[in-house]
This record gives C-alpha cells, structure tokens and sequence, in this order.
C-alpha cells in the first residue's frame, strides 16, 4: 500500500476522524478522552497551522487519511519558547507498523527546521510503552515523568517527557 504525506486539508476531516475517535473511545493511548465532533478536530487543525504543522498521511490508491501529525508551538506567548514545539502522532488501528508514523515525522522535522523550531517535545502516557517505543526510534529521549500528570476514569496517570533537538 502506498502512502502520501501532505499537508492536512479540510476535506480530510471526515476521513481523520473515522480513525482517529475509535483511538480517542478506547481511552487507552490518549490523554484525550472525549471523541471529536467535526468542528472540535477543523478548528484544532486550523488552530495549530497557525503557527505549526499538521500533516496527514492519506493511501494513494483514495487519498483517505490514515495518519495525523499535530505539530504546535509549545508556548504561545513565551518568546524564550519559540523554538519549542509539541508533537502528537495518531495513526489508524488497521494501518499501524507500516511506517506511517516514521514517514510523517521526517517531513515534520523538514518543515519544522524550516519555521525556525530546534527542539520537539513529546508528552506520552506512561501505560503507551508502544508510543514511547515510537518516539525513541525516531531519536527522542525520555527526560523525565509528569506525575499524576492525566485524570482518566477516575485514576491519576503519569505521563512520559521526551525530547529530541533537531
Ligand atoms: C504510536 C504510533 C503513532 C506509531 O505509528 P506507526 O505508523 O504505527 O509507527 P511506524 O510504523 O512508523 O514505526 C516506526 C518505528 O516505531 C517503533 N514502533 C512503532 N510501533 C511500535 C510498537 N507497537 N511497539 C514497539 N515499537 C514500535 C518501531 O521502532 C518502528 O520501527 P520498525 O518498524 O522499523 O521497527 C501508532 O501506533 C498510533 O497511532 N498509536 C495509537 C495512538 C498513540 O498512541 N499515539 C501517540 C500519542 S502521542
């Protein structure tokens, strides 16, 4: 199957949201806990173009999405920050270990040097040990654990704190 990576456009949103809420419903990887209505994910999107990336890897063959990279400044009104950005990756159940992820980050790495960011910052539930694996293929290192960080189902979860200089 191949892959494209673009930039997300407003038509992809039906398609984005088709795999991304069964993730969001399982309350397992996220520290989002609600499903997002078609206005909550356009207005995210839009929100984090702004000033950072979103990219959607979509199949070829339809030009459905599969994959979603949100890539947003860390801090919007620190400017000592501004090199900063959060990263956050969602990739369909039926596509995952396909390198998907992988092919979204390289070209999220491209446009981010190129908007003047130098360090990326991934924050990860501590019970995704697949998404922390994620992140430490593509070079992040684990730096430190937010404690009691998420509230989810009435338990308090510590997130992971990664970071890679690029
Ligand atoms: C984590 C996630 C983004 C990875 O995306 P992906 O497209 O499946 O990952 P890739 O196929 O590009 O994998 C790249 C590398 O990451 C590592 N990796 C990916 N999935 C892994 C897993 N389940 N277990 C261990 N390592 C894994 C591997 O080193 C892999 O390289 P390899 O295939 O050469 O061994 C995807 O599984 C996902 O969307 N999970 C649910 C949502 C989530 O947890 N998001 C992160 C929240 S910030």
């Amino acid at each position: 199957m191949k892959f494209i990576v673009r930039n997300t456009d407003a038509k992809d949103v039906p398609s984005i949201l088709d795999f991304l809420n069964p993730i969001i419903e399982s309350r397992k990887y996220s520290a989002i806990t609600d499903p997002l209505e078609t206005i909550e994910l356009s207005e995210w999107i839009d929100e984090v173009s702004k000033s950072g990336i979103s990219l959607t890897a979509v199949k070829k063959s339809d030009d459905k999405a599969v994959g979603i990279q949100l890539t947003e400044r860390f801090s919007k009104y620190n400017d000592s920050l501004k090199h900063v950005a959060e990263i956050g990756t969602f990739v369909s159940f039926s596509h995952q270990g396909l390198g998907i992820g992988k092919k979204l980050f390289d070209e999220t790495v491209k446009i981010s040097k190129q908007l003047g960011y130098s360090k990326l910052i991934a924050i990860i539930r501590s019970d995704n040990p697949d998404a922390i694996s994620f992140y430490k293929s593509l070079g992040f290192r684990i730096v430190g654990v937010l404690k009691k960080h998420i509230l989810i189902d009435k338990e308090y979860l510590d997130e992971i704190l990664c970071e890679i200089l690029i």
